[in-house]
């Protein structure tokens, strides 16, 4: 079972009651320099004042046609046009990115089977264990690069013995490690995708970081798309929680494509019916706080708080990440994003250590997590030093 963060959140913030001191890099939340949640006036000033009829109301299961449309031009951008002369394309709105990978799990797969991820990674396990699927592993890296190598071998593995299989890429801006595919890189993993023509390829694109990029067209990779052959489906999983910063409203949405009309029909009949299992609508406040900001105006002024607290991430994983290489503190190769590893030799007992140091942050495979985007500049000064020492590394 995988370490709980939100409780690792709940530890740091009871114990910051106590001691001054506490450091709580724990959780991927954006908090600005002053500690407080709600970097983006123009989204809580928004949600004031959204009318009673954009909050209490059900709303469709899916978002409804408007909140699809807006979804599919916001994700897309430059490239809608293109991707969608390619691909018969619907959606449904998910309680964050997290219900799009639940209910992805669900309608793919059968229990037993084993789900394509690298070895560093999110928690895609807990959505696993709940729909009783296995994880089967890739290398993520190379070197610094993408280990493409490990990714073709490791998947021909599974193929052999599973017909179905969902592969899961994160990015741009990996959580953990803070990596992000160069263009080659995605092409590689496209044409090893289609490669497996004799199999059922469910391509789960995790971009919740989408915005967070900063790679000089972050929406470029989507444009390779169109090579998809007709086995693979593909699925992008997006996320308001991380876009917005509004984490607890949950917002997200999964994004289905295909080369095949039924085929989408079906799949997004399925969806449906798995919100109505399950969670039965995502808020229509989330669905209806996005609708606000597809209105041209309201995105560019969105875009302008956007920019700004994008800027302050990437400079406080820039500060941590130079005062790291200037002292030997070994580090993930890392681009851009909301969280950084810091490679230690046990990371279970190196984060328990932390936190008897008041620095809460959380084990991955490999090494301890540093969530950058919760922390101010002032607390970054300095810490990649604490760390080492604390840890003896
Ligand atoms: C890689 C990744 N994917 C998806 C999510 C889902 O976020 P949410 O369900 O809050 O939209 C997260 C949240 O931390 C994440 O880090």
């Amino acid at each position: 079972m995988a370490v709980d963060i939100l409780k690792i959140s709940k530890d740091a913030v009871e114990a910051s009651k106590i001691y001054p001191d506490v450091i709580n890099a724990s959780i991927g939340m954006f908090y600005d320099e002053d500690k407080k949640i709600g970097g983006m006036p123009i989204v809580s000033k928004a949600i004031r004042n959204l009318p009673d009829e954009d909050i209490f109301p059900y709303p469709a299961v899916d978002g409804g046609a408007q909140f699809k449309k807006n979804l599919i031009t916001w994700v897309f951008g430059p490239y809608e046009e293109n991707l969608k002369t390619h691909f018969f394309i619907n959606a449904c709105a998910t309680p964050g990115g997290s219900g799009a990978i639940a209910s992805t799990f669900s309608i793919f797969s059968k229990p037993g089977e084993s789900i394509f991820v690298s070895d560093i990674r999110w928690q895609y396990e807990r959505f696993a264990d709940r729909a009783k699927l296995n994880v089967f592993e890739h290398a993520l890296f190379d070197g610094d690069a993408f280990n493409i190598t490990s990714f073709e071998n490791r998947l021909d593995e599974l193929c052999k013995n599973q017909h179905r299989v969902i592969v899961i890429i994160n990015d741009p801006c990996h959580n953990p490690t803070g990596f992000t595919l160069s263009e080659h890189e995605f092409d590689r993993i496209l044409d090893i995708l289609n490669r497996k023509k004799k199999n059922d390829i469910v391509f789960l694109y995790d971009l919740a970081y989408l915005e967070f990029s900063h790679e000089t067209n972050n929406r470029k990779k989507l444009s390779m798309l169109p090579k998809l052959d007709q086995h693979v489906t593909t699925i992008l999983a997006f996320s308001g929680s991380k876009t917005f910063g509004v984490y607890g409203l949950r917002l997200g949405a999964a994004i289905v494509m295909t080369k095949d009309e039924e085929r989408t029909k079906k799949i997004h009949m399925q969806y449906i019916n798995e919100a109505r299992g399950s969670w039965s609508a995502t808020p229509t406040a989330s669905i209806e706080l996005f609708n606000k900001f597809s209105i041209a105006d309201n995105k560019k002024a969105f875009l302008v708080d956007l920019d700004r607290i994008n800027t302050l991430v990437q400079k406080r994983s820039v500060s941590f990440i130079t005062q790291a290489k200037a002292i030997g503190l070994k580090t993930h190769p890392f681009r851009s994003g909301f969280y950084t590893v810091v490679l230690t030799k046990d990371p279970d007992q190196d984060y328990l250590k932390l936190a008897e140091h008041h620095i809460y942050a959380v084990p991955m495979n490999g090494g301890v997590r540093f969530a950058l985007c919760s922390l101010s500049l002032k607390e970054i000064e300095g810490l990649p030093q604490k760390i080492k020492s604390i840890l003896n590394l």
